[in-house]
């Protein structure tokens, strides 16, 4: 479902080549979920952004659904990134013009899908997300946990094969991370979606079926669970 082989990334910074991802190999299968675990700076934010198409590669191949994703055009690939792929970044990034419905339901009106009922769709998403109460919220009136919940729905709106999760719960409190991870893993039991989590919280990795611990760019471990 999702392969990585010998990916690398480097950054020119005024002291030099950062080598912030440094030759990995990684596999995960079709509905698995899969948990990153790793020191602040050992490359995990690198990795997910290669893998989810944001970041170019400095070398290496990224596979997703069959698709070698990085020798798609910048059109092609922004139109799969779309479709296929979600994403759930530490600090939610919602357009604070737009209400929590409209902010879930753009990706959808993004990828031209004007047939579908998007509307109904992106407050059904919300609703489960438990803010039901909140569709017509700007995000400057929700709380951080809220935003969080409305960034997933965002994430889920086109059904994505794949759903990439950077620390989504850090500095939430404990009951509030709690929900969350179960509406994520209710995603991946449920829809079958990918799920790859980027944690430090080793009781949310522990639940995963793969474990990929990295330090230095380098996957360390790579642990399954049988
Ligand atoms: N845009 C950039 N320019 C230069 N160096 C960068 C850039 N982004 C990341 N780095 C460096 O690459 C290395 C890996 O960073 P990355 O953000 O991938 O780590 P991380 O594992 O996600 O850390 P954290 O747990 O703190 O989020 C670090 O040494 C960082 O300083
Ligand atoms: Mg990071």
């Amino acid at each position: 479902m999702l392969s990585c082989q010998a990916l690398r990334k480097s950054y020119v910074t005024e002291r030099g080549e950062v080598q912030a991802v440094a030759g990995i190999d990684l596999d995960v299968e079709k509905g698995c979920y899969a948990a990153i675990i790793g020191r602040s700076g050992s490359g995990k934010s690198s990795l997910m952004a290669m893998m989810g198409g944001l970041s170019r590669p400095t070398d290496g191949t990224v596979t997703v659904d069959g698709i070698d994703i990085w020798r798609l055009s910048d059109d092609k690939l922004a139109a799969f990134r779309n479709r296929r792929i979600g994403f759930v970044f530490q600090f939610a990034s919602l357009l604070p013009t737009l209400r929590l419905v409209d902010n879930v339901a753009l990706p959808a009106m993004l990828g031209r899908r004007g047939d579908a009922d998007i509307y109904g769709k992106a407050a059904m998403l919300l609703s489960r997300m438990g803010l039901r109460d909140h569709l017509d919220a700007y995000p400057s009136e929700c709380s951080a946990g809220e935003q969080r919940r409305a960034a997933i729905a965002r994430a889920l709106i086109n059904d994505p094969v794949l759903l990439l999760a950077d620390e989504p719960t850090s500095d939430l409190d404990e009951q509030t991370e709690i929900e969350l991870m179960d509406e994520l893993l209710a995603v991946n039991r449920e829809l079958g979606t990918t799920l790859l989590l980027v944690t430090h919280n080793l009781a949310l990795a522990e639940q995963a079926e793969q474990i990929v611990h990295i330090a230095g760019g380098q996957i360390v471990e790579d642990e399954r669970a049988s």
